[in-house]
């Protein structure tokens, strides 16, 4: 499946220049539109992928032929960072069904990590659109493990991931391990720094949507 990059002379990449911009970011209920918004442009352009079938509505003035899409969605996302993106989804896509995973990085000494999941709440995925939202695709591994352990809840139709900035690095890495799912992006970014942190990227997009938490 391809990927598609949202990014250059549309409205996309003042959103994510925003982002990215240190002497912006810390309005945190900007940082947060910003998020939602990206999230309401991914939701109209992956409309354009759907199923439509015809209906008549009655007007005032008569009976208008209107198209509706034709398909079961779920919106996924994983706790916390991907919870605006998926509200900004969720506006657009106002009866999708909604799914959540917990993931988080579990650090060790040597610079790796793991990815822990711990919760998961998820409806039948047999059939559906599933859109995966998450604002930072890194490595790659916490939306390869989210589609592993989503895998148990049903076989969707098609499976779309929505991200804000890409690493090169984890677009091949779910290319590779993933080639049903569709990857749409904001940006793309080259490198990664030893902790995984997408260069230049803008940061802790958790940290920044919701403040800084104490480390374990
Ligand atoms: N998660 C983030 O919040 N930022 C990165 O750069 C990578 C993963």
């Amino acid at each position: 499946m391809p990927t598609v990059i949202i990014d250059k002379n549309t409205i996309v990449s003042k959103f994510v220049a925003e982002l990215r911009d240190v002497s912006i970011q810390t309005d945190r209920m900007r940082f947060r539109q910003n998020v939602e918004r990206i999230g309401q442009i991914f939701a109209y352009e992956i409309s354009k992928t759907f199923s439509y079938v015809e209906k008549e509505v009655e007007t005032p003035l008569g009976i208008a032929k209107v198209s509706l899409p034709n398909e079961r969605i779920v919106i996924a996302s994983i706790i916390r960072a991907g919870l605006p993106l998926q509200q900004g989804l969720l506006s657009y896509f106002e009866d999708a069904d909604n799914a959540f995973v917990s993931a988080y990085r579990r650090h060790h000494k040597d610079g790796t990590f793991e990815i822990n999941l711990e919760y998961v709440t998820c409806p039948d995925l047999s059939d559906c659109v599933l859109i995966l939202a998450d604002p930072m695709l890194a490595t790659g591994s916490s939306f390869a493990a989210t589609l592993d352990v989503l895998n148990r809840y049903g076989t969707p139709k098609v499976i779309h991931l929505v991200t804000i900035i890409a690493s090169s690095y984890g677009i091949s890495y779910l290319k590779r391990t993933h080639p049903r799912c569709k990857i749409w992006t904001g940006a793309v970014d080259e490198e990664l720094t030893a902790k995984s942190y997408i260069v230049p990227g803008l940061g802790d997009a958790g940290d920044l949507l919701f403040g800084a938490k104490l480390q374990d």
